[in-house]
């Protein structure tokens, strides 16, 4: 599921393996509430009300201020550029064969890589330069990471291209975490990783090759209501996103190999079009992988490339080596522990890894029930709250049953929370004394009548 699509394909559980943790749909979890900011009451690494410091720099904390001290400790980690982490391996073999494949003029690679931007962004960076109308759901409070009003823990690495492209770059990876609120569960990680693609091409370059008399724009101009609008022509776009398919495939087969299957399905993004979304087809089961499309030209021209039209893509880091590996958890790519790590220590890049589990020690199951504020619950608070109180112990929470009162029409939610360590066997002590904890907490912070 991506993140900025329409559709609903996903509810509560997900139905297929999707970009969980990855790149997913802030719809999915959009139930209509506001989220309460609760955060501002959990430790954030400044005094509240003060500022919050992250990577050197201080940002005034206000109203939107929602980002817990769990998180913020996550910031500046770049697993993806720690040597011989799954993430690092993954991308090293993502740059190698955009290095390989597409060499500029003077035999340099065309495509510059950005790995070290920094995760803190202008909401209009995040939103606005893609043309991500100010009261779409993506934004809300309960789905992101916000240090206040204008800033922000990017929720995707497209928040870079308008900037990129402004400063005269032509074709472009960028790679790094990405913050997103969201349900607990395997797949699903408020931090992950993201590469992003992104190629512009003018006419010389599209049409360079094209030798048939007629010649070819990149552009045509519509009237449409009562002023002129300046649409690609159908050769630019035909062209465009057959290089962008074909630039997509030959990626995946290097990394999945020859004989992979896979399929493009048509979505919608709003700073593409048309936009779509590559499923590949594993172990008999399709895996939405990446979403792409060819770049809103109001986009591109408002970043100074107006004679130039483009492709943009972006995909999970997570996902690609949870595939790859047959890493069966999230979680364990913040793991420290050697039996874990040393796995992927390969002299060879291209060397097939296939992760050995750790021996899986039991989970233990604990069920919490709640009667819901009257109004501004959001299940996101709640989610944060365990994770902000249990942290990589919690291996997933499930909202396992909802009820409505009769007589008083009070909302009920029972949440059952699996915790199990990776490296260890959790004794009931320790557990109860994150679930009391957990129970309290949200009383205190969220307001709920507990039912425990
Ligand atoms: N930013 C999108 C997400 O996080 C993924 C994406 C889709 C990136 C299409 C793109 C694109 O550059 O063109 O869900």
């Amino acid at each position: 599921m991506i993140f900025w699509r329409l559709s609903k394909r996903i509810q509560l559980r997900p139905v297929k393996l999707c970009l969980a943790g990855v790149v997913r749909s802030s719809f999915r979890s959009h139930r209509g509430l506001t989220s309460q900011a609760i955060t501002s009451e959990l430790p954030t690494g400044g005094a509240p009300g003060g500022s919050l410091d992250v990577l050197g720099k201080s940002y005034p904390r206000d109203d939107h201020s929602n980002v817990p001290g769990k998180i913020l400790s996550k910031v500046g980690k770049n697993l993806h550029n720690r040597k011989h982490h799954p993430l690092w391996l993954v991308l090293e073999r993502v740059k190698h064969h955009f290095y390989q494949q597409y060499v500029g003029p003077f035999g340099t690679p065309l495509f510059s890589v950005f790995d070290g931007l920094s995760p803190v962004v202008s909401t209009w960076q995040n939103f606005d330069s893609l043309l991500i109308p100010e009261d779409h759901p993506s934004r809300k409070k309960g789905d992101n990471y916000y240090l206040n009003r204008t800033h922000m823990l990017r929720s995707h690495t497209s928040a870079h291209q308008w900037n990129l492209i402004r400063a005269g770059l032509n074709a472009f990876l960028v790679v790094g975490d990405v913050y997103r609120r969201d349900q607990i569960d395997s797949h699903h990680y408020p931090v992950f990783h993201q590469l992003e693609g992104v190629r512009l091409f003018n006419k010389h370059q599209l049409f360079g090759d094209i030798k048939d008399g007629e010649p070819l724009q990149l552009f045509e101009h519509s009237s449409r209501s009562s002023h002129k609008q300046e649409t690609h022509t159908l050769e630019a776009v035909k062209l465009v996103e057959f290089d962008l398919k074909q630039t997509l495939t030959k990626l995946v087969t290097h990394l999945f190999g020859e004989g992979l299957e896979i399929r493009w399905v048509d979505c919608y993004f709003p700073f593409t079009h048309p936009s779509f979304e590559m499923e590949i087809n594993f172990q008999g089961e399709w895996i939405e992988v990446l979403g792409c499309g060819i770049m809103e030209q109001q986009l591109v021209n408002s970043a100074g490339a107006q004679n130039n039209i483009g492709w943009a893509f972006g995909l999970g880091l997570e996902r690609l080596a949870m595939i790859l590996y047959k890493i069966p958890d999230i979680r364990l790519f913040w793991s420290e522990d050697e039996r874990f790590l040393k796995q992927f220590c390969v002299p060879n890049i291209n060397q097939d890894v296939h992760f050995q589990p750790l021996s899986k020690y039991p989970a233990l199951v604990n069920d919490i029930s709640f009667w819901l504020p009257p109004q501004n619950y959001s299940e996101n608070d709640f989610y944060d709250l365990v994770r902000t109180i249990g942290g990589d112990l919690v291996e997933k929470v499930d909202l396992i049953d909802k009820f409505e009162h009769p007589k008083t029409q009070r909302i009920s939610h029972c949440y059952r929370i699996t915790y199990r360590h990776m490296e260890k066997t959790l004794t009931q002590e320790e557990v109860m004394h994150i679930h009391r904890s957990v129970q309290a907490r949200a009383v205190q912070l969220l307001g709920v009548e507990g039912r425990f």
